[in-house]
């Protein structure tokens, strides 16, 4: 590959291999639910930063990027869906990255186009943000995806208003890495920008990264506006183990919601980050007969969803299923689709739970029920 192409097309670690596969596995599953119903009538997917659609792994092997994989699975979708519309938006600030990219994008077709744009995203979300308003349910997905931690609230708030999703790259490693040696005004101001707060604020939050997190969870709960809103971030964490950034899917739909839990931990391989796991991960019993493993917050798998539901219906009798997955549906990242077989073995392999069938004495109805340990 000469020099020039090698600038072009950015390699890709292995952590942000598996964003382009998250990205792919929920955007599959989002369209299909989408477009199964009657009253959508299409799709619009933009990536206002979509970089060269390919970029070299590790080995030096081409891999496709989040632009080329949904362009290839929406193309896929419209040829089934062939009553229904699919645009695609794709930009990035860098002409040559936009001429690579459209070596790779699959050919329009009757009810799928693919629209790409060479320029500043904020400009281009301040042209079709203000004309979502009043266009009913259109449905969109936004990704908005910098190298750093850029976020412009401003430029993204009708997408949080309207009918539609947007996923956010929060590059937590930034601040975390340069906040306390930040010099530059520019720099500076970036921080104010995202975190909505002056830079003399922001310096104590150091390298806490929680801080940050919830600085950009209280911004999109000041911007959702009254309705119920749904928001799920998952980290990515590189081959050292260091966080480098957080997926952050929001939406104003439920069932969007639920899919993004159960995409991440389908991709993560049946947990909740990118982190290398410790091997042997044993469980043991504290002094009271309870599981008394540490868990690691940033890497939770199938058991600690089965000790949070025992901790929720300790000594309850007789629970519905439902009533226990619908518990799930409502954890910040706990997914209540995907893992169940997994997370009832656990329950009655591991925390004693009973599943039986009844009869339901109100309904007449045969149903499977589980019993907790107290
Ligand atoms: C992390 S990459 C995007 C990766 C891409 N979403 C994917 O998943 O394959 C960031 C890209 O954003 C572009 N970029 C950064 N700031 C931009 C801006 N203000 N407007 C447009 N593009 C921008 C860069 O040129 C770079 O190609």
């Amino acid at each position: 590959m000469s020099a020039k192409k090698k600038n072009i097309i950015s390699k890709a670690s292995p952590h942000t291999i598996k964003k382009f596969e998250l990205i792919e596995e929920y955007i599959k599953s989002w369209a299909q639910k989408l477009l199964l119903t009657e009253s959508c009538n299409g799709l619009i997917f933009i990536d206002c930063m979509c970089n060269s659609g390919v970029y070299t792994d590790d080995a030096g092997q081409l891999v496709k990027g989040t632009a080329v994989r949904v362009s290839e699975a929406l193309r896929e979708a419209s040829r089934t869906y062939t009553e229904k519309n699919i645009h695609i938006y794709l930009n990035d600030k860098d002409k040559a990255r936009v001429d690579e990219l459209k070596k790779h994008l699959p050919q329009d077709e009757r009810n799928f186009k693919i629209v790409t744009s060479c320029g500043d995203a904020h400009e281009l979300l301040r042209t079709i943000g203000p004309q979502l308003y009043g266009t009913g349910h259109l449905h969109y997905f936004l990704l908005y995806d910098p190298y750093d931690a850029t976020i412009d609230w401003e430029a993204l708030l009708p997408f949080f208003r309207n009918w539609g999703e947007v996923m956010i790259n929060h590059m937590v490693s930034d601040p975390v890495r340069a906040i306390t040696s930040a010099k530059k005004k520019t720099t500076k101001a970036k921080y104010e920008n995202t975190y909505l707060e002056d830079f003399e604020k922001l310096v104590p939050y150091g390298s806490d990264k929680k801080a940050y997190e919830a600085r950009v969870e209280e911004i999109i709960n000041s911007l959702k506006g009254a309705r119920r809103y749904y928001v799920s971030a998952f980290p990515f964490y590189n081959t050292q183990n260091s966080l480098v950034y957080n997926l952050i899917h929001c939406t104003s739909n439920k069932e969007g919601f639920k899919l993004y839990k159960k995409s991440a931990w389908k991709v993560f391989g049946a947990q909740s980050s990118t982190k290398h796991s410790v091997e042997n991960r044993q469980l043991s019993f504290n002094l009271f007969g309870e599981i008394a493993e540490e868990e690691d917050e940033s890497c939770l798998y199938v058991i600690d969803i089965a000790k949070y539901l025992q901790r929720s219906f300790r000594g309850r009798k007789q629970v519905p299923l439902d009533e226990m997955w619908e518990l799930l549906d409502n954890h910040p990242f706990f997914p209540s689709e995907g893992f169940r077989n997994e997370v009832k073995s656990d329950l009655t392999d591991f925390f004693g739970a009973k599943i039986e069938q009844i009869v339901n004495p109100d309904t007449g109805k045969k149903e499977t029920v589980i019993s907790f340990s107290s």
